[in-house]
């Protein structure tokens, strides 16, 4: 927001802090960030009305479709008693469509809430949108096939509470490692801390930047690169499975080959799992986890990881805004 650089670290202050990578956290700002959340999984868990954000509105710009962030925004806003001004589609229905660019239609909405959430298809859409903000936070709700940093957050809130740390893990990404903004974010957030691994299992040209990846690396986490299930080590703590994203293909045929390389059947977890480890995905799905691992107990992106994200977005939105 303002002149101030858009990705400044935390630093143990979210107040006014605009949330665009998972680069600006530390785990000290990530353990105060989840401090709170516990207290809003209780607190809406209980439904008990709060009025934390009375008087507060956020903006949800989203240029790209979604059910869950959005969802799950709104519904945060709304248990703490904030309210929304939510505009889906901008491109059809704000004066976007009359040629606004994204620079003005910050500068507009601005005027009129406390706070901006963003999602478009652009890489650096997000920081964009900080850079041209004179007085509200801006929080990067998903940008092209940049980041997702909420969702990493509420990705490392859901570990964090089944193994109570979020160091020596050893997990499994699969699907899109190319384009999937929620890995990129996992990944980024996983590497702040101590002895972690990740196996990327992905078909060849759905594997990360080369520049990523060594980034990655250099950052201290360990990165195994994968083409087979076969390779999967019986240890993961969790598997992170994720959508092949027709969107961000240029060719139908091309996604149609690559759409369905890996699908998680109770078969797979059988093989590969075992009895400890959870199973995670940001979704939608569209066929690369099979309907009947949905009740296996070790499933948890239809229960526990989507209700999470409201608990870690109502905690990120108490201290984006000063009010916790
Ligand atoms: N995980 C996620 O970003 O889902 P939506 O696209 O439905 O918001």
């Amino acid at each position: 927001m303002g002149n101030i650089d858009p990705l400044q670290k935390i630093n143990g202050d979210f107040k006014g802090k605009d949330i665009l990578s998972l680069t600006q956290f530390s785990p000290k700002d990530i353990e105060k960030l989840f401090n709170v959340t516990w207290k809003m999984k209780h607190l809406a868990s209980d439904n008990r009305p709060s009025l934390i954000l009375q008087g507060k509105i956020a903006s949800l710009l989203f240029y790209e479709p979604s059910s869950r962030t959005f969802g799950s925004f709104s519904s945060a806003m709304m248990r703490l008693g904030g309210s929304t001004i939510a505009i889906q589609n901008p491109q059809a229905v704000s004066s976007v469509a009359k040629g606004e660019t994204l620079e003005d239609t910050i500068k507009t909405f601005e005027n009129y809430c406390d706070v901006i959430i963003i999602r478009s298809s652009n890489v650096g859409d997000s920081t964009k949108a900080a850079k041209a903000a004179f007085f509200v936070p801006i929080i990067n709700a998903g940008d092209g096939t940049g980041e997702h940093p909420t969702q990493a957050l509420l990705d490392l809130f859901t570990i964090y509470e089944k193994f109570g740390s979020l160091n020596n893990l050893t997990g499994l990404l699969a699907g899109d490692m190319l384009n999937g903004r929620t890995v990129h974010s996992l990944i980024k957030g996983l590497s702040l801390y101590k002895n972690n691994t990740l196996y990327l299992l992905s078909p060849m040209n759905l594997k990360l930047k080369k520049d990523d990846l060594e980034n990655f690396r250099k950052s201290g986490i360990k990165i195994i690169e994968i083409t087979s299930e076969k390779e999967i080590p019986k240890t993961c703590h969790f598997w992170y499975w994720t959508r092949v994203q027709k969107e961000r293909f240029t060719s139908l045929s091309e996604y149609e080959k690559v759409k369905h390389s890996f699908v998680l059947t109770p078969k797979l977890l059988e093989q590969f799992g075992n009895q400890k480890m959870v199973v995670m995905h940001p979704l939608p799905r569209v066929g690369e986890i099979k309907e009947a691992v949905d009740s296996d107990p070790r499933a948890l992106y239809l229960t526990s990881q989507m209700k999470n994200g409201v608990f870690v977005r109502m905690a990120l939105l108490a201290l984006v805004l000063g009010k916790i």
